[in-house]
């Protein structure tokens, strides 16, 4: 009997061992929004026994079992250095493109020459998958070779012209807004003049952003293959989409949208916090530029106009500020280092959302049913939150434009006026009404690529052509010179014919012609 139970425990256990793989997270952008999204599906897929191990500059400050972070330390010092960076990029379109293809550029550099990551490379470990942040790092494609894994993407900012550009996803400029532009998926003629041009001034970015990459990898590696050799590494890509906030558009069927996974259950808020926002008997407003663009590195008369604004509004407001001193508040304002934002969100109080419009916080906000006013600094922001006014659940600003009146006046638009709320109610139906939790859907899919060693089966096969091929020109090509050929030899062999007088019908069909044109 001890000896079939202890047989049974052995095989149990060796089953577990043969279910539980090895798996490689990458998040080498020390941007939050692109972290988040890789630590929630890895979390749950050590919770499910799977052996992670986490490169990136955000190591869990709780350890979790199965879990071992791999510190890009450095990163983060790096990315915060100069935070009146991001005030230009507001300023400046161009200048917020050029910044942001920069700063690909200089990571994925830094990446491949951290120490960490060096000894990783070098430990010669292999994994069953690479979990693996999307930024337009096409050199990072080569850790599906160094490790010798099928790769999931995560793309924290939907599925944009650089996604659809890299798997070859159908993106008609007809209807399918540019990325980082303003136009959304109902375009006048002009309109779809201004998308295909956007479209093709991202894809010229594109196109030198591969060219650098290329240099990078060449960089660090002797015989590396060529990035577009490299994108067929690509198993499947874990899109931030859901129909609420990202328009409807063809996904190929290894594009997987799990848009809302990192939306967690509210957790217990701090007793001062949950005090605070009790007793707001008229709302409150939180207030949260993100986690790059600091509240208290706020240009001075920016911060006053802010702090001014909310002192003449009848709700009560939670501000994040990162510095220990704090400015002169007015008494319904409460300061606070760190938000737990998802369970302030959560929070019936909590009436207005003041955000730099984020995608990670917007679609917190859709989930909690909380309408905005949009701040946008940078990256997708604006066009973020240039959508979410069109759809009625947001009232926009401008940063370096800020006034107490606007504010003011924003904060009592959404107050007094239903129809954002109402708005965003709906919205947040649609986004908690689908078949499976999203995280379960992440899941399902991490595991089935696991299962199936990789999952190249649902690639878009005219990933192996180049464009003259994709575009069939080598066919045209062909066909067209075979009509000529044919018109010339039959020229040919009619030219000749006419030249052999035992031809009698064609000379008499000549002479006929002849004659009726002399008549
Ligand atoms: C998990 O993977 C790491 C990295 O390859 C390895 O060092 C560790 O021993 C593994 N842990 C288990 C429990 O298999
Ligand atoms: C990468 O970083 C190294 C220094 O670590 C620098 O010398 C090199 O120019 C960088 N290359 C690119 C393409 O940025
Ligand atoms: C595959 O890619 C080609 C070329 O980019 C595109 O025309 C086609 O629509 C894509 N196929 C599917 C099924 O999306
Ligand atoms: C909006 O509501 C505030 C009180 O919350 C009030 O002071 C203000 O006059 C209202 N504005 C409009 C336009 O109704
Ligand atoms: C409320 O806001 C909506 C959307 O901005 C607008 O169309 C509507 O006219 C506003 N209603 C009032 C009463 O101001
Ligand atoms: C996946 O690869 C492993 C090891 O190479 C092999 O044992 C297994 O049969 C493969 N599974 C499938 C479904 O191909």
């Amino acid at each position: 009997m001890r000896i079939l139970s202890i047989t049974l425990f052995v095989i149990s256990e060796i089953l577990v061992l043969a279910r539980c793989k090895k798996i490689l997270g990458i998040y080498s952008h020390p941007g939050k929004s692109h972290q988040v999204l890789g630590e929630v599906i890895l979390k749950k897929l050590a919770e499910r026994g799977h052996n992670i191990t986490m490169v990136s500059a955000y190591p869990l400050k709780t350890p979790v079992e199965n879990y071992k972070d791999v510190f890009l330390d450095g990163f983060l010092e790096d990315i915060n250095a100069d935070g009146s960076i991001y005030l230009e990029m507001e300023k400046h379109d161009l200048q917020n493109f050029m910044g942001t293809y920069e700063l690909i550029r200089r990571f994925t550099n830094k990446t491949f020459a951290h120490p960490a990551m060096q000894s990783l490379i070098k430990s010669g470990d292999k994994f069953d998958l690479i979990v693996m942040d999307w930024f337009c790092k096409d050199a990072e494609l080569f850790y599906g070779n160094i490790f010798e894994a099928p790769i999931i993407l995560t793309s924290s900012f939907g599925t944009q012209n650089e996604l659809n550009y890299l798997i070859n996803n159908p993106e008609p400029y007809s209807y399918v807004p540019a990325s980082g532009f303003a136009y959304t998926d109902e375009m006048g003629f002009l309109d779809r003049l201004g998308n295909t041009l956007a479209v093709l001034f991202v894809e010229a970015f594109l196109f030198r952003n591969e060219i650098q990459q290329q240099m990078i990898l060449d960089r660090y590696f002797d015989n590396a293959p060529r990035i577009w050799e490299l994108r067929r590494n690509i198993d499947l890509i874990f899109t931030n989409a859901h129909p609420t906030f990202e328009t409807p558009r063809p996904y190929l069927p290894n594009i997987i949208p799990i848009g809302g996974v990192h939306v967690q259950e509210p957790q217990l808020l701090p007793l001062n916090i949950q005090e605070f926002l009790d007793s707001a008997q008229n709302g409150a407003v939180y207030f949260s530029l993100g986690s790059h663009m600091k509240t208290s590195e706020l240009p001075e008369d920016i911060l006053y106009n802010i702090v001014r604004a909310f002192s003449k509004v009848q709700q009560k407001v939670l501000l994040k500020w990162e510095k220990d001193e704090k400015p002169k508040l007015p008494l319904n304002v409460m300061v606070g280092k760190w938000m737990p934002q998802n369970s302030i969100l959560a929070h019936p109080n909590v009436k207005v959302f003041i955000t730099h419009g984020g995608l990670m916080s917007k679609i917190e906000a859709i989930h909690y049913a909380t309408p905005m006013i949009g701040i946008p600094v940078f990256g997708d922001q604006k066009t973020n939150v240039i959508h979410s006014v069109q759809e009625g659940i947001a009232v926009q600003l401008s940063l370096s434009e800020l006034s107490e009146k606007a504010l003011v006046s924003a904060i009592n638009e959404i107050i007094n006026n239903s129809s954002y709320s109402r708005n965003i109610q709906k919205k947040s139906n649609l986004l908690r009404d689908q078949p499976m939790v999203p995280i379960d859907t992440a899941i399902y899919w991490a595991e089935f690529v696991m299962r199936h060693n990789g999952s190249k089966h649902l690639q878009n096969k005219s990933m192996r052509l180049n464009k003259f091929q994709n575009l069939l020109l080598d066919v045209a090509l062909t066909l067209i010179g075979v009509l000529v050929l044919i018109v010339f030899i039959f020229r040919k062999v009619f030219v000749f014919a006419l030249k052999l007088p035992i031809s009698a019908t064609v000379i008499r069909t000549r002479t006929r012609k002849i004659k009726l044109k002399e008549n």
